[in-house]
């Protein structure tokens, strides 16, 4: 078995309570099918709202999905006590300010995984937690420091030190370094790198910016209100995209390294971007798309094998 993450049919619907009024749905993962290897990092991309932080949280079952199954390690996420579960699939925020305990010391924050879920002794969770702190870059006497005394990239070292202590196999990352400066940005990706080989992790790694993307991801997924709409493996998709949408988002990256110019996003795809509460008929790209035909505007268009990919266009 191959597959450290497979993920069937998922679906998440948000139900929007208005006042007086009747509620509406909100499909903020539709048929979301997808598997992620081991030591593979899934990079996620595609605009704001399309389902991004949705994914990473059902995956993490800080939601519960509407619909749809997930193995992990070929058990289904039912199956499993939240003990090992959470053993083996962990989150890092993109704030880590906002996901760290600011009451605790360092120390403590990345000890209180192993205090909660093992039965370790103090004296190895010491060690545990200075050897960790050492992995991740941070200094020893960091340890009795709190988290507002860390520098961003710092306190991202700690919150992916806390993510490690139960060693687990996968690693979701919500926009890890988009708080950070470009340097720093550096050097956290460069760590991740290292730590992925280290302990055979597999991430799935979402961010807006695609030259990260481009950095880090063996494999990309881009996301369009809520649906997959192209994955393939990374080069694949940045020199030779083939599903509308892929193509201008890549060409509306400025700091792309594909060899290309950058270029204006075309007239017909500018405007804002629908919202997932109003989804229109057929393909949902279909009313920015500048290459819509009457068949997607009647049919969803299924995600298909084409050119070492898989592709959700008619006319790709
Ligand atoms: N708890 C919630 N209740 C209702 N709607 C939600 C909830 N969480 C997310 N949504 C909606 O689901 C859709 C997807 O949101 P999500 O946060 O997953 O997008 P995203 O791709 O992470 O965006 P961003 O790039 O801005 O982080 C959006 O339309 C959002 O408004
Ligand atoms: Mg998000």
């Amino acid at each position: 078995m191959n597959n450290i993450l497979e993920v069937k049919n998922l679906n998440k619907v948000f139900e929007i309570k208005k006042f007086l009024k009747k509620s509406l749905s909100l499909k903020a993962l539709s048929d979301v099918n997808f598997t992620l290897g081991q030591n593979v990092t899934l990079g996620i991309v595609g605009e704001s709202g399309c389902g991004k932080s949705t994914l990473a949280k059902v995956l993490t079952q800080l939601e519960i999905e509407t619909s749809g199954e997930i193995e992990l390690l070929g058990k289904k996420y039912k199956d499993y006590k939240p003990r090992e579960f959470h053993s083996l699939i962990q989150m890092v925020f993109q704030d880590p300010y906002q996901s760290l305990n600011p009451r605790k010391k360092a120390f403590d924050i990345i000890a209180d995984p192993l205090r909660i879920n093992t039965d370790k002794s103090e004296e190895e969770i010491r060690e545990l937690v200075y050897s960790m702190m050492k992995k991740v870059g941070l200094r020893a006497e960091f340890a009795q420091r709190y988290p507002h005394h860390f520098s961003g990239g710092q306190r991202q070292r700690l919150g992916i030190a806390r993510a490690l202590m139960l060693r687990p196999r996968v690693l979701i990352l919500d926009e890890p370094v988009s708080a950070l400066d470009v340097s720093i940005q550096a050097q956290v990706l460069n760590l991740l790198l290292d730590l992925q080989k280290e302990f055979s992790l597999s991430y799935i790694f979402i961010s807006h910016d695609l030259s990260v993307i481009q950095h880090i991801s063996d494999k990309i997924l881009v996301m369009y209100l809520g649906r997959i709409v192209e994955y393939g493996p990374r080069d694949e998709i940045f020199l030779n995209p083939k599903h509308p949408y892929t193509k201008i988002l890549l060409e509306s990256a400025p700091t792309l390294t594909v060899g290309k110019q950058t270029k204006e996003i075309p007239e017909s795809a500018k405007g804002e971007i629908p919202s997932a509460l109003y989804l229109p008929k057929g393909c949902a790209f279909s009313p920015r798309c500048p290459m819509v035909t009457p068949e997607c505007l009647q049919a969803i268009p299924e995600l298909l094998n084409k050119d070492n990919r898989l592709v959700a266009c008619f006319n790709a």
